[in-house]
């Protein structure tokens, strides 16, 4: 069934105006109560479909500390997909053991600072990674191990956020036999294999293919019991359930999502005698709904295009806050906040301030008036947002606000100040002689 409540997180007028003063814009605000009401009903949803479960919170989805430390404070493991995201969740507070660590072309450096650590399970990709491991855990504990299948179902979403089909770079592909003998070679090398993984796509609207990646991948261990003994006592089925971008995207609810999956893996693993703890690492659908940006609207323009004419209004952010509109042509709900919408509406296309045409959000309907110094509300900016951010035209990232449970505005994330923004570098003496006929 599809998800019946739009409950998207909204800033009110007078929110937005408070955001605005004393924070400046653009500015990524996020509910925390709406984060954690999320991450609780996903969780009671999984559970009530089958008590061994476990829910991660994939922080490549927004990896701002404050937000790991409420996932890690509502009882999410930490899906990590490079050392500085495993970093950031270190920072945050969480327990290395509470952490996983993803990659498809993890670096021997980051798996022995991971393994070092302490890290509680590694996500394997592909067999240098298990030979590397075998050579670190001469000198390391070696932590639980899963191998990421890349089971052959293709989904229906963006051709750049899909990633189960069998021609992908991640994972040990089911088909050509990569998987067993991955899983063989675990084995041999007397490994703490415990499981298997797959994450087919992101932003699925039609969890089919994720649910039969998981059934697939249920399937596999099964096999793998049979023929090899081997008892999986950990199945991942990955993130990737969709959001409401737009009243266009319907996801289905999450408690039947979970149902529908868990149902498919019991009926591939009966028989098996296996029953492994079952566990999801969703990103998007746990954040992506908690967090609006809000712009402030400068230039508006009106120019001569196919079939008329075309109204541009500027905002003060763009490609550098959100990349995904130019990435996979993402469609977001923008709202006028301030003043407060109503009245009669006309269409504009709303753009950043980069150099590309940055178009960020077209055919927008917005109160006919709206101009110079009004405040526009992007809503489902809390996934790939702030974590896909950078300082293309030497933008300084935006500012994270978080709206409190008890209503109190908190910034967890500042702006670069403009020394942080060329720390980094240096000009060696020999440039920093006079341009030639310079002051002539
Ligand atoms: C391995 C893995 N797990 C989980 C996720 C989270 O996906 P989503 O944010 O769509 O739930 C991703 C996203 O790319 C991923 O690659």
């Amino acid at each position: 069934m599809a998800e019946p409540q739009d409950d998207r997180f909204r800033l009110e007028p007078d929110q937005a105006l408070i955001v605005a003063e004393r924070f400046g814009t653009p500015a990524y605000v996020v509910g925390e109560a709406h984060f954690r009401t999320r991450i609780r009903r996903y969780r009671a949803a999984f559970q009530a479909a089958y008590a061994d479960s476990e829910l991660t919170f994939a922080s490549k989805a927004n990896s701002t500390l404050a937000l790991i430390a409420i996932a890690h404070q509502e009882g999410c493991l930490i899906d990590t997909a490079s050392e500085g995201e495993f970093r950031a969740a270190l920072a945050a507070g969480v327990p290395a053991s509470r952490c996983h660590l993803h990659g498809n072309n993890k670096s021997v450096e980051e798996l022995a600072f991971a393994m070092g650590q302490g890290i509680g399970q590694i996500v394997v990709d592909h067999f240098d990674e298990i030979d590397a491991i075998v050579a670190l855990s001469d000198r390391r504990a070696c932590p639980e191990l899963v191998l990421r299948l890349a089971p052959g179902v293709d989904p229906v979403t963006h051709a750049k956020i899909s990633t189960g089909q069998a021609d992908t770079k991640f994972g040990f592909n089911i088909a050509d036999g990569s998987a067993e003998e991955a899983t063989k070679r675990c084995l041999q090398k007397g490994l703490p294999l415990a499981g298997f993984h797959c994450h087919v796509g992101s932003q699925l609207l039609d969890p089919e293919a994720q649910i039969s990646g998981g059934q697939l991948v249920a399937e596999f261990a099964a096999r793998m019991a049979r023929d090899h003994g081997f008892q999986s006592s950990i199945l991942n089925v990955g993130g990737g359930l969709g959001i409401r971008y737009t009243d266009r995207d319907v996801p289905m609810s999450v408690e039947d999502y979970c149902a529908e999956l868990v149902a498919a893996i019991q009926e591939a693993l009966r028989g098996s005698g296996l029953r492994p703890r079952l566990v999801q690492e969703p990103g998007r659908s746990l954040i992506g709904e908690s967090g609006v940006t809000l712009y402030r609207v400068g230039v508006r323009k009106m120019v001569p295009a196919k079939g008329g004419s075309r109204t541009y209004l500027s905002v003060d952010g763009g490609l550098s806050d959100n990349p995904r509109p130019a990435l996979y042509g993402a469609k977001y709900p923008v709202e006028r906040v301030s003043p407060a919408s109503g009245g009669p509406e006309a269409v504009f296309t709303v753009s950043g301030k980069h150099c590309e045409t940055d178009r960020l959000f077209e055919d927008v309907s917005l109160p006919e008036g709206t101009g110079r110094g009004d405040l526009l509300q992007v809503l489902c900016t809390g996934a790939y947002n702030s974590s896909m951010a950078s300082n293309y035209n030497r933008y300084p990232r935006p500012t994270t606000v978080l709206l409190s449970e008890s209503g109190e505005f908190e910034v967890v994330q500042r702006p670069e100040t403009w020394d942080e923004m060329f720390a980094r570098e240096s000009i060696p003496g020999r440039l920093r002689r006079e341009a030639v006929g310079a002051g002539n």
